[in-house]
């Protein structure tokens, strides 16, 4: 069995390889070489391969992408349509990302930010009581990480919500799915918080017409994908007040031009899309168990299904 690695924008894809030696010692490895020949890989683990990989390999059995979003990876045009595309199921994101979110949250709920304000001015001053029942939050996404996000939230005692795309039941959480449960869901969320995977359907979802619809000055935690965010929107939403913060961890263009408006806006917080980074020990242990059950004829969760984008 031989496994090649396209991982783009790590230096050090040799770790990986060391970690999945030590499970597959029978297995070769190699890593992309673009000067390379045809290796006759059987499979590839990758994240933002180049073009060139899914015209050399033909032989791949299945492609892993060492993230959770798989929009960079079925962007490639020269990925064959029936190539199955594996992605990586929670593998420590979610509990990050339910941190990240509860942060953000408590900037809000928890007068972080103001009293960080009043700091700054030397200000000795006790704010009202934060009444908890007023900070309901909304979901939007409630897949591997968006469900966790939720019953982490829910599990503080904020009204919690969330949004899919068919029916789902969580205990604890109020839900809506479809464009027909989306203005209901908007209606009573105060923080709203992306974790959408990036699709045709999704593209732009956070628009001004969707700011319209969250109560006055919501708040928007974005920790889907850049192209979910309509950045003009989004400024002039804060500026008519319409929207009081934005927490934003991903971007339409990353890293975030150095002249972005979102770099020096007050109500807006910048992180380098590090809401749920990858972790080599969790994903290698999915991706390896997940080879030994192709290899041995099985299915494996995790497929993304190519119709819909995710
Ligand atoms: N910032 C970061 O560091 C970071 C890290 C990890 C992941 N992410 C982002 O988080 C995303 C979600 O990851 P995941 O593992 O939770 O994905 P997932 O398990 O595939 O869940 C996706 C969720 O989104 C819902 N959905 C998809 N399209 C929809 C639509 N058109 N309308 C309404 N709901 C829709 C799905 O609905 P159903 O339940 O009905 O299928 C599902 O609940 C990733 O794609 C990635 O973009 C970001």
């Amino acid at each position: 069995m031989h496994i090649l690695l396209a991982i783009t924008g790590d230096p050090k894809a040799q770790r990986w390889i060391d970690a999945m030696q030590a499970a597959l010692p029978d297995a070769r490895f190699s890593v992309w070489d673009a000067a390379g020949p045809a290796l006759d890989a059987d499979y590839a683990v990758v994240w933002h391969p180049p073009a060139a990989l899914f015209t050399r390999e033909t032989g791949l059995r299945a492609v892993f992408n060492i993230g959770a979003g798989v929009d960079g990876l079925l962007s490639v045009p020269t990925l064959p349509a029936e190539l199955p595309v594996i992605r990586l199921e929670d593998a420590g994101m979610s509990v990050q990302m339910a941190e990240y979110t509860l942060h953000a949250l408590w900037e809000g709920a928890r007068d972080f930010a103001a009293y960080r304000g009043l700091q700054a001015s030397g200000e000795w001053k006790v704010l009202p009581v934060p009444r908890r029942d007023q900070w309901t939050v909304g979901v939007l996404g409630l897949g591997q990480v968006g469900r966790k996000v939720a019953e982490a939230v829910a599990g503080f005692g904020y009204p919690t919500a969330g949004w899919s795309r068919t029916p789902r039941e969580i205990p604890d959480i109020e839900t809506f799915s479809g464009q027909d449960g989306l203005p209901a869901f908007l209606a009573r969320t105060k923080v709203l918080v992306n974790v959408l995977p990036l699709t045709p359907d999704t593209r732009d979802v956070l628009n001004a017409s969707l700011f319209a619809q969250l109560p006055k000055g919501a708040h928007l935690i974005n920790v889907g994908r850049g192209e979910h965010l309509v950045d003009d929107d989004l400024l002039a939403a804060l500026d008519s007040g319409q929207l009081a913060r934005a927490t934003l961890d991903v971007f339409r263009t990353e890293p975030l031009p150095k002249d972005h408006a979102f770099w020096r806006h007050p109500a807006i917080t910048v992180t380098p899309h590090t809401a749920a980074r990858t972790l080599r020990a969790e994903s290698v242990a999915q991706i390896v168990g997940k080879i030994r059950r192709l290899q041995a004829g099985e299915s494996v969760g995790g497929q993304v299904e190519r119709g819909r984008g995710y």
